[in-house]
């Protein structure tokens, strides 16, 4: 899966990612950094909310967390598209998953930009979260959602 993800376009072959992998008890040791993160910015938060912190990284048996590798003398290759390449990343590695008959998902959430839960992950100061890949066997069908027609997003450029 991870040998199809990184085969993405990446100009100047800067490799501006890399991966961490959750899986195990790290899943639900997460989740508790999660709930004390969430109690330390608000301690009258609700059950519910703490609840569904805790349990964030834990509903698939493994989180691929895509960290975009973005440094910032690189001014050769603009930033936005080291960015870009990350989130090639993060969708090649869901069709390696998917192709393979699990069911994955692309996940961010507030956990992908708070900084302690940055800090927590390992993430330096030129990093950020791309994406968090949640990988498993599927129990139901996805539903499906509405797509945009194409031609509707389609115009023809000419010579003004
Ligand atoms: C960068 C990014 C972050 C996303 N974060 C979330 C998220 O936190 N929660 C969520 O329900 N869907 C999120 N999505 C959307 C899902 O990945 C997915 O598109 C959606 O559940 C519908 O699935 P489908 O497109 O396969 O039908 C995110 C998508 C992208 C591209």
């Amino acid at each position: 899966m991870l040998r199809s993800a990184v085969r993405v376009p990446d100009h100047g072959k800067r490799v501006p990612f890399r991966f961490v992998r959750i899986e195990g008890d790290a899943r639900d040791a997460l989740g508790e950094r999660l709930v004390a993160r969430t109690l330390a910015r608000d301690p009258e938060a609700a059950p519910a909310a703490l609840d569904k912190d805790r349990k964030r990284f834990s509903h698939a048996p493994l989180v691929i967390v895509v960290v975009a590798v973005l440094d910032a003398d690189d001014t050769a290759i603009p930033e936005v598209e080291r960015l870009l390449t990350a989130g090639c990343v993060c969708f090649a590695l869901l069709q390696a998953a998917q192709a393979m008959g699990f069911g994955a998902s692309w996940l961010t959430g507030w956990p992908a930009f708070d900084e302690a839960v940055l800090d927590v992950l390992g993430l330096g100061a030129q990093e950020r979260i791309a994406g968090f890949i949640h990988i498993g066997t599927p129990r139901i069908e996805a539903p499906e959602r509405e797509r945009p027609d194409p031609a509707s997003l389609l115009t023809d450029w000419r010579a003004p």
